[in-house]
This record gives C-alpha cells, sequence and structure tokens, in this order.
C-alpha cells in the first residue's frame, strides 16, 4: 500500500513538474524593421498549409485550446484584447498563425497555445477551416459614433481598395476580414501598423497610415467597426 502511494505520489509529482516546465519562447523572424524585408514570404509550413485541405470537424476540437481566450464562439472580447475571428478567410488565418509561429508577428501570450510544440501543421489547417466557417456574432464593440463621417471619408479614400466597401478583405490576397471586428482591437492593429511593432505589416499599408493621428486612427477604426458580414458565406 505504502510503496504504490509512494510510486503514484512520485508520478504525480513527475507529472506536476512537466506540466509547469516552461513553455519555449516565441522565436523571433526578421520583420518590417528588417533591411529586405518582403511582405507573406511565406515560410515553408505555410506555403504547405495553403495546399492544405483543413477538417472542420478535427478543427473545431483542436479549437478547444485557443477558446479560452477567444471564446468558444471565436468572438474574442469587446475590449479587443483578444480579436473576433469567426469568418475570417482561411488565408489569412494561416498567414497570422504562421507568423506568430515563426515569430514574425509577436504575441507571446498566444505563442505558448499557438506555436509548433502544441499544435501540428494539420491542426492548423483544420482549426483556419473550422474558424473560417464559423458565422461573424454580429454583435462586436463598436467605437463611440461621435466621428463618423470623417471615418467614412477616410476609410473611402485610403482603406477601401484594400479592405473593400464592407469590410469583407480579400481572402487571394491575405486582406484580412474586418467588418464585425471590435473596435478597440481595429484601433490597436492600426497604431501598431503605423507604429512599426506589428512586424508583418504591409508596407503599403503602412505608408497609407503613417501620418494619421490618434484621432484619425479613431474615427476610421469606429467607421469600421459598423460593418458587418452576411452571416452565410
Ligand atoms: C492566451 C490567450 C490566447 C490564446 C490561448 C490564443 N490566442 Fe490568438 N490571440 C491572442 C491575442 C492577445 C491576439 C491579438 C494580438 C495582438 O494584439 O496583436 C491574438 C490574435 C490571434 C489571431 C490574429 C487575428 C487577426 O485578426 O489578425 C489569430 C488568427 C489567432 N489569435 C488565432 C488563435 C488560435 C488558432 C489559437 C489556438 C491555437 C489562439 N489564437 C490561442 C491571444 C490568444
Ligand atoms: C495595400 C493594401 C492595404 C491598404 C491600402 C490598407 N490595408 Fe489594412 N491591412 C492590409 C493587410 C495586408 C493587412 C494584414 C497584414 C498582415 O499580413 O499581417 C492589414 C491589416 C489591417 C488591420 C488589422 C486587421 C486584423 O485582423 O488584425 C486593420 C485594422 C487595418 N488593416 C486597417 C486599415 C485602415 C484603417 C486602412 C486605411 C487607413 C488600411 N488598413 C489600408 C492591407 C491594406
Amino acid at each position: 500500500m505504502k510503496k504504490a502511494f509512494l510510486i503514484s505520489l512520485s508520478l504525480g509529482l513527475a507529472a506536476l513538474s512537466s506540466a509547469h516546465a516552461a513553455p519555449p519562447r516565441q522565436p523571433r523572424a526578421p520583420g518590417i524593421e528588417s533591411p529586405g524585408y518582403v511582405w507573406e514570404a511565406q515560410s515553408e509550413e505555410e506555403a504547405l498549409l495553403l495546399k492544405m485541405k483543413g477538417d472542420v470537424a478535427r478543427g473545431k476540437i483542436a479549437y478547444q485550446g485557443c477558446q479560452g481566450c477567444h471564446k468558444p464562439d471565436a468572438s474574442g472580447l469587446p475590449d479587443g484584447t483578444y480579436p473576433q475571428l469567426a469568418g475570417q478567410h482561411i488565408t489569412v488565418l494561416i498567414k497570422q498563425l504562421s507568423d506568430v509561429r515563426e515569430g514574425r508577428r509577436d504575441n507571446p501570450k498566444m505563442f505558448p497555445f499557438a506555436g509548433k510544440h502544441v499544435v501540428d501543421t494539420q491542426e492548423v489547417a483544420d482549426i483556419a477551416a473550422f474558424l473560417s466557417s464559423l458565422p461573424p456574432p454580429g454583435h462586436n464593440d463598436k467605437g463611440p459614433g461621435s466621428d463618423l463621417a470623417r471615418g467614412k471619408a477616410l476609410y473611402e479614400q485610403d482603406c477601401v481598395s484594400c479592405h473593400g466597401g464592407r469590410g469583407e478583405g480579400n481572402a487571394g490576397k491575405f486582406y484580412p476580414v474586418t467588418a464585425g471586428q471590435h473596435y478597440r482591437y481595429l484601433v490597436r492593429q492600426i497604431v501598431a501598423i503605423r507604429d512599426g511593432s506589428r512586424r508583418n505589416a504591409n508596407p503599403k499599408m503602412v505608408r497609407v497610415v503613417k501620418d494619421y493621428s490618434t484621432s484619425d486612427i479613431g474615427a476610421v477604426a469606429d467607421y469600421m467597426s459598423r460593418m458587418s458580414l452576411p452571416a452565410e458565406k
């Protein structure tokens, strides 16, 4: 009895200590701050992922490791801490996940749950298929609504060519769906893209937002946060 108890105790302790082993740190790959940066230069894994077929049912299971932050319906958090992901283009999900896995988009908080040590290539394809198949929840956080005319003017002048009249983006070009995204997430990303801390950014977009003030960013993000796409794709 006593011996069996000690064995199980030591097994338990071993399991406990391996569970508490520090997760690998996110690698760091060259990004927009590096000379010679090429936007959407695909890693080997990303090129493979773009050819693979994901399975929605398996993706739903693999997504369980993500839903603590992004929520079971993938709507994220209204305060913008976690983006809404439902209905995003498969290509965009694959690119963003690849960039986090390779270390071109810094996300030390998410990396322990999305790195190659926990999620394999097939699971990334499956999760992307699952998320893309979900209907956008349509209850995202909106901006204050105080400067929408200016937001619309800025959007039509500077953003519509890539992000589209309804915020639908462009799957073939890796332009994200921004319709239905939380206002405060949109603001944070535009600032990060303008200031260079989102290191996987598109240089053409950086040029467009380079001179945007905080109030320009608030206005355009507010306008974007009010776009929505139909639930059926
Ligand atoms: C610990 C919380 C956490 C977990 C778990 C997590 N994420 Fe995230 N995720 C984040 C945060 C925070 C961001 C936004 C980072 C930023 O502001 O740039 C994000 C961003 C993303 C984005 C980019 C969205 C966009 O619009 O560009 C994708 C895609 C994503 N997560 C997918 C996943 C998947 C798939 C998993 C599971 C394998 C996962 N996340 C697990 C916190 C998390
Ligand atoms: C040349 C095309 C282009 C133009 C013009 C452009 N963007 Fe983007 N935008 C992109 C691409 C591509 C991404 C994703 C970058 C990446 O690969 O990580 C992006 C990402 C974003 C994101 C983050 C979305 C997410 O899910 O994380 C926001 C918000 C955004 N753009 C807003 C704007 C606004 C506002 C404007 C106009 C002021 C604008 N963009 C103009 C191409 C463009």
